[in-house]
């Protein structure tokens, strides 16, 4: 079987002989996904579908593999999914660059206030140069902290040490020494990450022990100068605990490319700070690396079909 090339967006198909693909930029409507995943051997999914009891349920007892174009598997039922035997693939490694990329974009983004200064180029509030106007705070000899160290946080790393960083550091469940030997970063408490960190880049997986970690405890520990970035998922923040830093000016300003929920409604607080920049949950999104996460999440999908090892698949 060849490889199933896909560009942008694949949405889920069942494989039984056959095969479905929802072949829209929207995503399923769950009643609809209900409904076609019933008897199917495998579904390939995007993170938007929640792959829940409910959902495995519908599928019933011939569902073999699950296989998300995505690092990311907090929208699956790990628990549900191992009961049943059912195997699971997922796309890392191939999107580190891209979402490593965009994480350095969005840091630079924030901390030197392009959006705000584009806006105030476009509408007239470029007047005379004046010498504190749209100051923001540079990478050069700051301290970068980690939150999370694994491939796509020494990626970001790697590609801040250029910008002259002093220091990364990192906290994690245990210290991490083959990674963080790569980039010379030093393991510390959770503690000592926020009061050192002059740029906190979350980078960790969502999980039931990482859900809202970074909340009110974590901000009033952080520096009235530190910028916060966020490219992992939104659960891991509290985001009213992090309005209230953002707008008391406890910290100084954050990135964000996940939020809860997603989209973000336009009529939520932080769209209204100045020092809140907000990305639709773009990481991986480069033609080569979607491409490259379809490919692997369909050769995941279709070695687990044929009962052969996975490229990539999650030890449940
Ligand atoms: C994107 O957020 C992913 O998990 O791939």
């Amino acid at each position: 079987i060849q490889p199933v090339q896909v560009h942008f967006f694949l949405h889920p198909f069942s494989v039984s002989g056959r095969f479905e693909l929802w072949d829209t930029d929207d995503p399923v409507p769950r009643a609809e996904l209900l409904k076609k995943v019933r008897g199917v051997d495998g579904l390939l999914c995007v993170l938007t579908e929640k792959v829940d009891a409910e959902l495995l349920d519908a599928a019933g007892p011939g569902l073999k593999v699950v296989s998300t174009m995505s690092v990311g598997y907090d929208h699956l039922s790990l628990e549900e999914l191992k009961k049943r035997g059912i195997r699971v693939g997922y796309t890392p490694d191939v999107l580190t660059d891209a979402v490593a990329e965009l994480t350095v974009a969005l840091l630079l983004c924030t901390s030197r206030r392009l959006v705000e200064a584009t806006h105030e180029a476009k509408t007239g509030g470029w007047g005379t140069w004046r010498t504190l106007w749209l100051c923001g705070y540079e990478l050069a000899n700051s301290t970068v902290g980690i939150l999370g160290l694994g491939r796509i946080g020494v990626a970001i790393a790697e590609r801040l040490k250029p910008f002259k960083v002093k220091k990364f550091i990192y906290t994690d469940v245990a210290p991490r020494p083959e990674l963080a030997n790569m980039i010379n970063a030093e393991y510390v408490s959770m503690d000592e990450l926020a009061q050192q960190s002059d740029f906190l880049t979350i980078c960790c997986a969502l999980t039931p022990e990482t859900q809202g970690i970074c909340n009110k405890n974590l901000f009033s520990k952080m520096k009235e100068t530190s910028i916060f970035i966020n490219t992992s998922r939104g659960g891991v923040v509290n985001q009213d605990d992090l309005y209230e830093a953002l707008a008391t000016g406890q910290i100084a300003g954050a990135g964000l490319d996940v939020t809860t929920p997603e989209p973000l409604p336009t009529s939520h607080p932080l769209f209204t700070l100045k020092n809140c920049v907000i990305l639709p949950h773009i990481a991986s999104a480069s033609y080569t690396t979607r491409n490259a996460m379809s490919v692997l999440a369909a050769n995941n999908l279709l070695a687990g079909l044929r009962g052969e090892p996975m490229e990539k698949e999650l030890k449940l």
